[in-house]
């Protein structure tokens, strides 16, 4: 019997001809599995695309949950964003495909793994590092990076192969979507002069298309966690999903980043994310009202390194589960509803409450009611001045004489 391996499959053209190569290159039985992450597919015609390709078992697994669950939420908590612009959809899958791809490995006796990712990119690190520190043991086979086939002679090879070529093919983006986000690369992309065509967008409508009226929305968040959408209870997917329909709508969640991939290169995405710029925009907005000055100038700083480590591939690292503690324990009282606007593209917080807010109004006022004692003002000054001062009489005379002494 032939040794097994599981191959991430997306039902895609680089995919269905992976199967077809890691055959015939080396002999293997090919595992289809193919995950769903909010991809929202035909899962059937996936599922026997990899069985006429040639594989000898096609399996799909609904992670939606897990994905929200493990992965969104606690990047949400996190506030994390790529070089401040991306909001991580393609970079968190990743982890969540690697395990599963694990999983289904052990459960078949196969002894290695492989995916269609190129070596170009940040996906094959992340899906091998993530293999191997799961399964060290396993093999890892990727074909697109190996085979050396230009975009023709793939298709050439399909054709030759009945591989059926989808009409997809035509289009001259790379496309990858999850619930977090639809990330899109290459064609005219490629040329950062370039204005994203409006092809390019699937989720959002451009900003003059959309409603002359705005529309405010409520979120609920308990610990970080947002549970309603305009006081209906829901659950992750069906939040995330509602999201990214009606912010999309009002063309909220566009994002134009020229990235710094891992491996060294600067590329130019496009990328819809409607949910995640509304909630990432909402968190951080009930932050504002529920931490600490110093909590959140902290916090700030380890999103950026949270944001880095994901997009760096380094999901299962112990640096993260360290960092993720951290997180954790930022979020005790980030409980409350924010209120936002959507309008013409743009999210703004109208709106922002909490149980646990530190906002005193009492403190802030300069209306009636004041509880600020502005008397006591004037011996703080005097006290956080203390060292200027100290300094500015003693150095700054010091210099005043040298500079007289160097003129005589
Ligand atoms: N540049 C993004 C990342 O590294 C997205 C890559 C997505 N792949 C694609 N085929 N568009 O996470």
């Amino acid at each position: 019997m032939a040794e097994k391996v599981v191959l991430a499959y997306s039902g895609g053209l680089d995919t269905s001809v992976a199967v077809r190569w890691v055959k015939e290159k080396y002999g293997l039985d090919i595992i289809a599995l193919t995950v769903d992450v909010g991809n929202e597919r035909d899962f059937t015609t996936v599922q026997d695309k990899a069985l006429k390709a040639g594989a000898i078992k096609a399996l799909v697994k609904d992670a939606r949950d897990s994905f929200v669950n493990h992965f969104i939420m606690p990047a949400l908590q996190a506030d994390a964003v790529y070089e401040g612009q991306y909001p991580l959809a393609t970079a968190l899958s990743r982890p969540l495909i690697a395990k599963l791809l694990v999983d289904v490995a052990r459960e078949e006796g196969a002894q290695a793994i492989a995916h269609g990712c190129t070596g170009k990119g940040n996906d094959q690190v992340r899906i091998e590092v993530g293999v191997a520190a799961l399964a060290p043991e396993i093999r890892i086979i990727a074909p697109a990076r190996e085979w050396g086939m230009t975009r023709e002679e793939t298709i050439d090879y399909a054709r030759r192969h009945d591989i059926p070529v989808p009409v997809t093919v035509s289009s001259p983006y790379s496309i990858d979507e999850n619930l977090w986000g639809r990330s899109i690369e290459c064609g005219v992309l490629e040329d950062p002069w370039t204005e994203p065509p409006s092809d390019v967008y699937s989720w959002t409508k451009s900003p003059q298309d959309t409603p002359d009226e705005a529309a405010y929305i409520e979120i609920d968040f308990d610990q970080g966690i947002p549970l309603a959408l305009n006081g209906q209870k829901m659950d992750g997917v069906g939040l995330i999903e509602q999201l990214n329909q009606l912010a999309g709508s009002y063309g909220v969640g566009r994002i134009d980043h020229v990235e710094n991939r891992l491996v060294g290169i600067k590329s130019r995405e496009i990328y819809e994310a409607p949910a995640a710029v509304v909630l990432i925009e909402a968190h951080r907005a009930l932050e504002t009202l529920t931490l600490a000055k110093s909590q959140l100038r902290f916090k700030q700083k380890m999103a950026a390194e949270y944001a880095d480590l994901i997009y760096n591939g380094l999901w299962f690292s112990a640096h993260h589960q360290d960092l993720a503690a951290y997180v954790q324990s930022t979020q005790r009282f980030v409980s409350g509803t924010v209120r936002l606007k959507l309008f013409k593209g743009k999210c703004s917080v109208a709106g922002r409450k909490s149980p646990f807010s530190l906002y005193s109004c009492g403190l802030a006022t300069y209306d009636k009611g004041d509880q600020f004692d502005q008397s006591a003002a004037a011996g703080f000054i005097h006290i956080w001045g203390l060292p200027v001062r100290t300094q500015a009489q003693l150095q700054q005379k010091a210099t005043a004489r040298k500079d007289e002494g160097g003129r005589q």
